[in-house]
């Protein structure tokens, strides 16, 4: 597919020209290649590589380090969709200086254009930090995973008033402080329609329904390649995992009933030379 490289300016106008913005997980070069050769505007390192990849039972075990070198196999696969690294939990809470810090790398060593951060109000400072370093920032509210300790589980946030209201203000704290887009995960559809008309900056949601000026999704769950995970707000486009299995059923079979490797799959040799190889042998 012959297209752009997607900048960041073009993410934010798709606001105004109320074209819906796509976005997508990935965490290695194999599948970043494959979404690159989509029209996927944005491809997500996201921290749920923890789960996803790693098979730990949240996001909260994931390190810089392991961040920095899934974002830099997402890098070598793609050319045109934009990169946001995901900031895993403790990277940036701890000072103005940590948040720049580790932000920074995701720019230099990983070929990111853009970081994402958990939290408003609570983290709009370190938002507004990085920013100013010239670092641009995604945010990240709502059923925020780093916080499920806080929330008692993966709960759909925002659903009485004082709730709503609290993430209602921990958007217009992002905006002011910089953000050029937030991710609204897990809320009602009605609070992230409201949050979306009062932004000016785009809401990518997930879990939150159709008001949202773009979506996002973990491809692995898109892809039906996660066999256990099946939320509702989740839609399958394909089912992997079947596919998968019934593959790698078929090579066993082969292998075993000696179908595989055949002719069509096996090297030949140069006869010619083999023959000079066994004459000359003979000579000694
Ligand atoms: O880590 C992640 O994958 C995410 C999104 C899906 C928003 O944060």
């Amino acid at each position: 597919m012959d297209r752009k490289p997607v900048t960041l300016p073009a993410i934010v106008g798709k606001k105004n020209s109320r074209s819906k913005i796509t976005a997508l997980t990935a965490y290695d070069f194999c599948l970043a290649r494959i979404l690159d050769d989509t029209d996927i505007d944005i491809i997500l390192v996201g921290d749920s590589l923890a789960m996803v990849s790693l098979g730990f039972p949240n996001t909260l075990p994931v390190t810089m380090d392991a961040m920095i070198a899934h974002t830099q196999a997402v890098s070598r696969g793609v050319q045109n969709s934009l990169i946001v690294g995901d900031m895993p939990f403790m990277s940036y809470q701890i000072s103005n200086e940590q948040a720049i810090a580790n932000a920074g790398r995701f720019l230099q060593e990983g070929g990111a254009v853009a970081v994402k951060l958990e939290g408003g109000v609570r983290i709009s400072e370190k938002v507004r930090a990085i920013v100013q370093a010239g670092i641009p920032v995604m945010g990240h509210i709502g059923l925020t995973p780093q916080s499920v300790h806080q929330f008692g589980g993966y709960k759909v946030q925002g659903k009485n008033l004082l709730q709503a209201r609290q993430i209602k203000q921990d958007a217009r704290e992002l905006e002011k402080a910089g953000a050029f887009a937030v991710v609204l995960e897990g809320i009602p559809s009605d609070l992230a329609g409201d949050i979306t008309d009062c932004l000016k900056i785009p809401t990518i949601g997930i879990g939150a329904g159709p008001h949202c000026d773009g979506q996002i999704l973990v491809l692995h769950d898109l892809l039906g390649l996660n066999q256990d995970f099946t939320p509702k707000f989740v839609k399958r486009y394909a089912n992997l995992n079947v596919e998968i299995k019934q593959a790698v059923g078929n090579y066993i079979e082969e292998v075993r009933s000696g179908a595989f490797p055949d002719a069509e799959h096996s090297y030949g040799n140069e006869k010619q030379s083999l023959k000079k190889v066994d004459n000359s042998n003979g000579n000694h």
